[in-house]
């Protein structure tokens, strides 16, 4: 690794180590042993950092996850860092981020050999079990988003039970059959992230439902969305053009959700 810029005094909240040129277009990766969460962490020191910086813990502590629930990543066999983007415009590119994000997270584990589908509205999952998750916070007033992702990389089922996720989580351990090198993890996803973030910039977001559409877990099945504006029965009918998940009712109505938790329905029970 590349220790070019060190921090000379060891500031309580500040990062254990900055390394230059390993951040997301070559930008600075800031580094700590142990952290809470990088989200809190980077959403609390935003006029630090800088557009593109990553942060990661080597050890995360307290996690945060979507809908206030928590993110497990015991010790160091998580992959747990947030990417901080300043100066977005406030356009259809920024309720995507964490779609593309998601992207960028299978696109990384199928370099390992691991395939991945995805869920709305960011989720990783390998074998109907949650491998990766995202979370994106935004501050309108410094018009920046913090781009949070955990990918389960070395957790064994034993650490899943004890989580009491056995059922419902994954690893690249319990697929893979082996273990990961964190840090060509997390390098390969940086530079997988780069190359989407650069395609949205260039192209716009239309093409990221069609790209999703792909590898959608949920395509063709019957499913329950309980949005943050309400609950719908119907027709998985994939994402619109802005990351909004589409669902047509009962009724034949198509509804679209901003946010929420989606699951698919077992018919016959
Ligand atoms: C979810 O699926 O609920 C989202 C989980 C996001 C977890 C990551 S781990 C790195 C970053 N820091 C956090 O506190 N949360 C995100």
């Amino acid at each position: 690794m590349k220790e070019s810029e060190i921090l000379p005094t060891k500031y309580a909240d500040m990062p254990d180590q900055i390394v230059a040129g390993e951040g997301l277009w070559k930008g600075r990766l800031l580094k700590f042993d142990r952290l809470k969460s990088t989200n809190e962490w980077a959403m609390e020191h935003l006029d630090f950092c800088r557009n593109g910086d990553v942060v990661w813990a080597v050890r995360q502590t307290t996690g945060r996850g979507r809908l206030s629930r928590s993110w497990l990543a015991p010790d160091d066999r998580g992959l747990t860092l947030s990417v901080v983007m300043t100066g977005l415009k406030q356009d259809e590119t920024v309720p995507v981020l964490g779609q593309i994000a998601a992207l960028a997270v299978r696109d990384t584990l199928e370099e390992y050999s691991i395939y991945g589908r995805l869920k709305w509205p960011n989720d990783v999952l390998v074998n109907g079990r949650k491998i990766a998750g995202i979370l994106a916070e935004v501050d309108f007033d410094r018009n920046s988003v913090v781009l949070g992702i955990g990918v389960n990389v070395n957790m064994s089922e034993d650490d899943m039970e004890s989580a009491r996720l056995a059922r419902s989580a994954t690893s690249m351990l319990i697929e893979g059959g082996r273990a990961f090198d964190i840090d060509s993890v997390r390098e390969c996803f940086i530079s997988e992230l780069e190359r989407a973030v650069e395609y949205v910039v260039l192209d716009g977001t239309s093409h990221v439902a069609d790209v999703w559409a792909r590898y959608d877990w949920l395509a063709g099945c019957m499913v329950e969305i309980r949005g943050t504006m309400g609950t719908a029965r119907g027709k998985y009918a994939g994402l619109d053009g802005r990351g909004r998940l589409r669902v047509i009712d009962g009724q034949g109505r198509e509804r679209v959700f901003w946010a929420g938790d989606v699951e698919k329905i077992v018919l016959g029970r």
